[in-house]
């Protein structure tokens, strides 16, 4: 017998509400909404404002707020956002210490209760997390992502679709590296459906475009006190949709490399297909050398990091 699909969605906050509203909507399955026993209140408060958001909306999928890992257990999908978020002047990075005691923590949980879940990371800084939630857990490379290039390409693809007053939806983007200040736009591959942006904006507007892409995330910090979270929790969505309808979609995410771009044993955003077998493959697509000098340069920020991660 065919069953819904479960979904974990461990941290109940800003993008965690976010997540269960999208995979409720989207009738993804049924949502457990996961938080530590002091947010127990707010993920049962959260799930059940979105229970009773069906019946307007009318949607069936049944979501769960906890702080009890056992309702996590056999989860097809869990998606992870606990951590803290950035404040303004803060970069990803600062928030290493903090997050990875956390992630540490439910790594050690998802290896107990989600042994055969596809697990996409969110909490940053995202690259460290991934690698480090991989690590933990012992889970195969292609159960365990990271989002991040899809969040950072929709970024561009709104920038780039702005300045050049053509549909959002004709805008083709791609962002690869790490998920900081060295993340690379690579504008070789953007296009209006086929067209190369290169040939239809001036390089000095592109350049500008580049610059906005990758200090994003601040920009929003910057608004708002906190990191965005609309644009975050709907680019996981369509990774869980890929993996859990079989779309086979070509998406930038970071995935474990083993030898792919030149890398070993590190976590970086690079084009991927996403089926049901997970990261199904890495896709490597040929760069222009200022572009893979850019992506080397992300690398080894993503590297330190992980180095440092090593020594807390
Ligand atoms: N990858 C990306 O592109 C991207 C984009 C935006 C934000 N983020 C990151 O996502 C994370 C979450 O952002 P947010 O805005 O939802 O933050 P938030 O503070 O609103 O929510 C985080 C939640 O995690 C919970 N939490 C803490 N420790 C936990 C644990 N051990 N187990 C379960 N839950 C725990 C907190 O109680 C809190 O409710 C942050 O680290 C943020 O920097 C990543």
């Amino acid at each position: 017998m065919p069953r819904r699909h479960k979904i974990a969605l461990i941290g109940a906050g800003n993008i965690g509400g976010e997540l269960a509203a999208l995979a409720a909507r989207e009738e993804l399955g049924d949502v457990v909404l996961f938080d530590i026993p002091e947010k127990e209140g707010v993920a049962k408060g959260k799930a059940l404002d979105l229970e009773q958001n069906g019946s307007v909306l009318g949607y069936d999928s049944h979501i769960t707020g906890t702080a009890n890992w056992d309702d996590c257990a056999g989860a097809d999908v869990v998606i992870v956002t606990a951590g803290v978020p950035r404040k303004p002047g803060m970069s990803r990075d600062d928030l290493l210490s903090i997050n990875l005691k956390i992630i540490r923590n439910v790594g050690e949980n998802l290896k107990q209760k989600c042994k055969d879940a596809f697990v996409i990371v969110i909490s940053n800084p995202l690259d460290a997390m991934v690698y480090e939630l991989k690590k933990v857990t012992g889970f195969q490379k292609s159960k365990v992502v990271g989002m991040a290039g899809v969040l950072d390409s929709a970024r561009m693809q709104l920038f780039l679709a702005r300045e050049l007053g053509v549909s959002i939806k004709d805008v083709r983007p791609m962002v690869l590296g790490g998920h900081g200040d060295t993340m690379v736009p690579v504008t070789s591959y953007c296009t209006v459906n086929g067209v190369p942006v290169k040939t239809l904006i001036a390089k000095d507007k592109l350049d500008a475009i580049v610059a906005r892409t990758a200090g994003g995330g601040g920009e929003i910090v910057k608004l708002m006190g906190t990191s965005a979270y609309y644009a975050p929790a709907s680019a996981a969505i369509q990774m869980a949709r890929a993996y859990l309808y079989d779309e086979k979609r070509l998406l930038p995410c970071a995935a474990y490399c083993e030898g792919e771009y030149g890398y070993k044993d590190l976590y970086i955003g690079v084009p991927v297909v996403i089926g049901a077998g997970g990261v199904e493959k890495i896709v490597q697509i040929e760069l222009t050398s200022d572009e893979k000098a850019m992506l080397d340069k992300s690398a080894g920020a993503v590297r330190e990091l992980v180095e440092a991660s090593k020594k807390l």
